[in-house]
């Protein structure tokens, strides 16, 4: 059973397994990785989350490509994988992620219905800038926003109060969407209506702050907007 969301000023998306799909990149490269491109794309991606929330409780932050590439050199160790022209093009295929075929159309029909956009991620700017271009949705967005400036990342309360300021809107009016469980909870928690998108069938978190809705995919978004 879905709910309507009320009064809402923007709609907040993640970025990395949300609009873009983080397996886009070892998927593209099959054929050098045979049948290990699906365990280096896991491990690749655990690692890269456990290393932003061990750094920011560790308070070394680093951006989150330096992060990216150290995920990638341990999942290419845990496999064995030595292969320097390869960790390159997988870096390389990182910057330039697919985006989910329904994010464009949806996005869209917000902005035809006069929604204003954002997107809050761990991506450092030069990443997020490099996935929007690719994607071609540049013009969809009003704001792109980093954690970089704050030097920790999700789900610190911190990293949520940059939507509010950059927007300027109370906590309660941004409509936030994540498929990351664990970033819907920091999210909800510090006071956004959150949309999960469980794109992947996974259990619910035990953590504070839950969701409004749980939908499968961001074509879902607008009817609970009421567009
Ligand atoms: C993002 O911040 C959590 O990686 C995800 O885009």
């Amino acid at each position: 059973m879905s709910t309507k969301l009320e009064n809402i000023g923007a709609c907040v998306f993640d970025a990395y397994g949300t609009l873009f799909d983080v397996n886009s990149a070892a998927a593209q490269c099959k054929d050098d990785l045979g049948d290990d491109w699906e365990a280096l794309s896991d491990i690749w991606r655990m690692k890269q989350l456990n290393y932003t929330w061990l750094r920011s409780l560790m308070e070394e932050y680093r951006d989150f490509w330096q992060i990216t590439g150290d995920a990638l050199d341990f999942a290419m160790d845990t496999l064995g994988i030595n292969d320097n022209a390869l960790r390159g093009k997988l870096m390389n295929l990182y910057s330039t992620l697919d985006a989910y075929p329904e994010v464009p159309a949806m996005l869209k029909t917000l902005r035809a219905n006069n929604v204003k956009t954002a997107i809050l991620s761990n991506g450092s700017p030069n990443m997020l800038g490099s996935a929007v271009e690719h994607a071609s949705l540049g013009k969809l967005f009003d704001a792109v926003i980093s954690v970089d400036s704050l030097q920790i990342y999700k789900p610190h309360p911190s990293v949520y109060q940059l939507a509010v300021d950059e927007l300027n809107l109370p906590a309660e009016q941004i409509c936030f969407m994540s498929s990351n469980a664990w970033d819907v909870a920091g999210a909800a928690n510090f006071g956004f209506q959150v949309n999960w998108v469980n794109r992947f069938g996974q259990a619910r978190e035990r953590l504070p702050g839950e969701p409004v809705n749980e939908i499968k995919a961001l074509d879902e978004l607008p009817a609970l907007l009421g567009h």
